[in-house]
């Protein structure tokens, strides 16, 4: 018996955990994992996972979402709403069809937990994202040099192609972007962000130690296949960014946030104003980590004007407390003539939903 966290028994408590953290986002996910916390078979083929940590419920759940949506399991598509599936837990128990589909295409699953790791970029923290770097703009007076660290696919790097609304009072009081854009993005908010113009910009990169390029299908489907099933709005605008994302190439280096930062930083270009922005990255860094990545934007700023936008946890956004972890921050840190400003901005929706801006942790 393995004793390294990836026994059949520990992995079926794995689950148990799961289920209760995810069944209210995703009920299907929900009632197999409980159905998985008694099931050594199923919960056991996360042992092909290359580490403990990696082992977790997500990536067989997305391992067999990927198959739904190749079509490669016809019979468990009907569970699920992002393959066109209606039926929902009151019309039946979908665990023995996801039973029988797993361990049937044993070999493709284990395949994909040993090869892949769950990855995620969330398009709906564009809105957020883009009061800062306009906030940033306005103070700056130059267009922008932006760098995005652990950028994923870099969709939120194609905001100007979005379509921004500002919802206030369940009216929209504010609208960027192309009126015809195919990502169409609502944020609730409170406050007055600067919402006047879509911020320009001179250079743009991303970083992430597993870029996803989104014109190969085969990455842009894994993204997919990690969305959960019941969220389909989700799905549409992923795809939607997607396609944009393909049409409109950012470079995206392969890289670490601490060790490659400078580097890239590196190729801005000096007459612009650089930003370094991290959305639900450092939450994934040691402590070490996060603080070596303080130091490495530091640096950079030691010698040039520049300001890092954070949306994070609590704890994570500099001048936010750890024992807030349960609400998102957008900070914004300045570098002027190397002097440095932490500031909290607003607070923000995990998922970029609603921004409250002006809010600071108290
Ligand atoms: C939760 S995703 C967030 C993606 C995107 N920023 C968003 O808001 O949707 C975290 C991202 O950080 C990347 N990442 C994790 N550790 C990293 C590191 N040490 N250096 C660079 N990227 C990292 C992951 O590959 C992943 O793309």
């Amino acid at each position: 018996m393995r004793s390294d966290g990836r026994s059949p028994r520990e992995l079926a408590e794995k689950f148990g955990r799961f289920a209760p953290a995810c069944e209210q986002r995703s009920p299907l996910y929900g009632h197999l994992a409980r159905a998985a916390a008694h099931d050594l078979d199923v919960a056991g083929l996360l042992a092909a996972a290359p580490t403990s940590g990696l082992a977790h419920p997500t990536l067989l759940f997305a391992a067999v979402h990927d198959l739904v949506l190749r079509g490669e399991a016809p019979e468990l598509a009907a569970w699920y709403p992002t393959a066109g599936g209606t039926r929902s837990l009151t019309d039946g128990d979908p665990w023995p069809v996801f039973r029988a589909a797993v361990l049937q295409r044993r070999a493709a699953v284990e395949e994909c937990i040993r090869t892949r790791r769950t990855q995620t970029n969330e398009v709906g923290r564009s809105t957020a994202l883009l009061a800062a770097l306009r906030l940033v703009e306005r103070d700056a007076g130059r267009p922008l040099a932006w760098l995005d660290v652990g950028t994923s696919a870099g969709l939120t790097m194609r905001l100007r192609h979005f379509r921004h609304d500002l919802v206030g009072d369940g009216v929209v009081s504010a609208s960027l972007g192309p009126a015809d854009a195919t990502v169409r993005l609502r944020c609730d908010v409170e406050g007055q962000p600067p919402f006047d113009a879509l911020p320009e910009f001179a250079w743009r990169a991303g970083l992430d130690a597993a870029p996803v390029e989104a014109a190969d299908a085969d990455a842009a489907g894994w993204l997919q296949a990690c969305v959960w099933p019941e969220q389909t709005d989700r799905l549409d605008r992923l795809r939607a960014a997607l396609q944009v994302a393909a049409r409109d190439p950012v470079p995206i280096h392969a890289g670490d946030a601490v060790g490659d930062l400078a580097g890239v930083a590196a190729q801005a270009p000096s007459d612009a104003h650089l930003v370094i922005s991290h959305t639900w990255v450092l939450a994934y860094l040691e402590r070490d980590a996060r603080e070596a990545f303080d130091d490495a934007v530091a640096s950079i700023g030691a010698d040039r004007d520049l300001d890092r936008i954070g949306m994070e946890s609590g704890g994570i956004v500099p001048g936010t407390r750890p024992d807030e972890v349960a609400r998102s921050w957008l900070g914004r840190t300045t570098w002027r003539d190397g002097d440095r400003h932490d500031a909290v901005v607003a607070e923000v929706d995990d998922h970029g939903r609603w921004l409250r801006w002006g809010v600071g942790p108290r």
